[in-house]
């Protein structure tokens, strides 16, 4: 059997006030893989990822993840707090402690991985939404994260640069073995893929070949359009 990166067992969680998101989740991302969740508005795709990065605790249940953990959120401009690209993706590292040349090595590596290497001293402001997201996954880089969770991260970006971000990130697990758990609403991004996932209400309702589920999501839309 391959290893999971991600692996959770029974998984509940309920909001503070008692709307319960999941009643027993279980799933597993294979390492070195590209996965996707799909899924409803408000069935609880970016809870999921909070709870696998520790940014929630759950009711109970079980969550192993190979660190560090990587986040990518929606909107880049939540996310980058530097002034420049280099500066940015430096800052993640302090808690690291590493000798200034360290730092220098690890951000030119992480910006050449996702090809900014040029723009290490543009200011961020100065950058499109799709170059700032790759900056946002230079940062997860470079503190050599084994795993990338991605919500929607192309939803606020143009088609073009949607399918860029895509193929870079595919690039980027099979070239350095990292796992990505991406979330998102567009059926042509699972293109890219090695498996989804499909939640509905807080219930893991299908699981596995990317094609499929697309036709499977495509036949939906297609009623409901
Ligand atoms: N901070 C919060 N406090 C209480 N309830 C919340 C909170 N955030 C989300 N919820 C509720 O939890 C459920 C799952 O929400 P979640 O944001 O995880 O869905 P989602 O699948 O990411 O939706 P979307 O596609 O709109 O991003 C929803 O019923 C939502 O209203
Ligand atoms: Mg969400």
């Amino acid at each position: 059997m391959t290893e999971s990166a991600i692996k959770v067992r029974d998984l509940c969680f309920s909001w503070p006030k008692g709307e319960s998101v999941f009643k027993s989740c279980s799933l597993d991302v294979p390492k070195g893989q590209f996965w996707m969740l799909l899924g409803t508005n408000g069935s609880g795709k970016s809870t999921l990822l909070r709870l696998l990065a520790g940014l929630l605790t759950p009711s109970s249940g079980e969550v192993q993840i190979s660190q560090p953990v990587g986040f990518v959120f929606q909107n880049p401009d939540h996310q980058l707090v530097m002034p420049t690209v280099g500066a940015d993706v430096a800052f993640g590292l302090v808690a690291e402690n590493l000798p200034q040349r360290q730092v220098r090595q690890r951000v030119e590596e992480a910006l050449a991985a996702v090809n900014l290497w040029s723009l290490q001293r543009r200011p961020i402001y100065a950058l499109s939404g799709g170059q700032k997201q790759r900056v946002a996954i230079a940062g997860a880089i470079a503190r050599r994260c084994e795993v990338l969770l991605l919500d929607e991260p192309t939803a606020l970006l143009d088609p073009d640069s949607q399918l860029d971000l895509v193929k870079q990130v595919q690039r980027l697990v099979k070239s350095q073995g990292i796992t990505a758990l991406w979330v998102t609403h567009r059926l042509d991004e699972l293109n890219y893929c090695d498996g989804a996932f499909l939640l509905e209400k807080g219930q893991l309702v299908d699981r596995g070949d990317p094609d499929r589920l697309k036709q499977r999501l495509m036949q939906v839309e297609g009623i409901s359009s």
